[in-house]
C-alpha cells in the first residue's frame, strides 16, 4: 500500500517537473526566434541546446525523450513538423539544414548528425582543420530504428523505415525498408 502510494506521488511528481521543463523549453526557444506549436514534451534529462544564429521551428506534439539531445549549431535550421518522437538517449546535431516530416518517429539511441570532421592534413590536429556541414531531410511517418546512425546529406523519403542498428550513409527511397551498416535496401 505505502509502495503503491509512494510510485504514485513520485510519479506525480516527475510529471509536474515535465509540464515545467517542457514550458521553460518553449521560453528557451522563443527566446532564441524560434516557433514551437502545443504540447512540447520534454522528458527527464533531455535537452534542446541552440547556439546564437541557430533557428528552430517546432510543430504540434513534439516528444523529445528522456535523456535525448538536440543541439543547433549557429548556422543550423531545424524543421521539426507535427507529432513526432525522438526516443530515450537519441541525440541530434544540426549545424545544417535538418528537417522531420509529420508523423516520423525515431526510436531510442539514435544519432542523427549531420557534419564530420575535416581530417584530409594528417599533420594538423583534426581540431584544426574544420568541418564539413552537409543537410539531413527525414520524410513524413519515416520511422528509425532503435542505435542506428543517419549521416550528412542523407534525404530519407516519405514512409521510409530504417532497421534497427543501421548506419544510414545514402539517401532512402520514399515506402522502402533499408538495413545495416551501411543500410541497404531490405524491402
Ligand atoms: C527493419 C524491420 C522493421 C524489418 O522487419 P521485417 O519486415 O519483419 O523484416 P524481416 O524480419 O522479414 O527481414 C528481412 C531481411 O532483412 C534482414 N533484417 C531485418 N532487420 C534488419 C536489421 N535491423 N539489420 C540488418 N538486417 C535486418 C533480415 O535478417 C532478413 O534477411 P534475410 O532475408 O537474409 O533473412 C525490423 O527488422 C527492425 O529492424 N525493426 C526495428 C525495431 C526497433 O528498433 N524498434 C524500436 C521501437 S520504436
Amino acid at each position: 500500500m505505502i509502495f503503491r502510494a509512494i510510485r504514485h506521488l513520485s510519479y506525480r511528481y516527475e510529471q509536474s517537473l515535465e509540464k515545467i521543463r517542457s514550458r521553460y523549453y518553449v521560453h528557451f526557444i522563443r527566446l532564441y526566434d524560434g516557433t514551437v506549436g502545443d504540447n512540447l514534451v520534454i522528458r527527464r534529462g533531455a535537452k534542446i541546446l541552440i547556439t546564437k544564429g541557430g533557428k528552430v521551428s517546432i510543430g504540434n506534439n513534439f516528444v523529445l525523450g528522456e535523456g535525448a539531445d538536440l543541439f543547433v549549431g549557429k548556422d543550423g535550421k531545424v524543421k521539426i513538423e507535427d507529432g513526432i518522437f525522438i526516443g530515450k538517449n537519441s541525440t541530434v546535431v544540426a549545424n545544417g539544414n535538418l528537417t522531420i516530416g509529420a508523423g516520423t518517429q525515431i526510436a531510442h539511441l539514435v544519432t542523427i548528425i549531420d557534419s564530420d570532421h575535416k581530417f584530409s592534413d594528417p599533420k594538423r590536429p583534426l581540431v584544426e582543420q574544420g568541418g564539413h556541414i552537409g543537410h539531413i531531410t527525414i520524410g513524413k511517418d519515416v520511422w528509425i530504428g532503435a542505435n542506428s546512425v543517419v549521416l550528412k546529406n542523407i534525404d530519407i523519403g516519405d514512409h521510409a523505415v530504417v532497421g534497427a542498428s543501421s548506419v544510414v550513409t545514402k539517401s532512402v527511397p520514399t515506402r522502402s525498408v533499408v538495413a545495416g551498416n551501411p543500410a541497404k535496401k531490405i524491402k
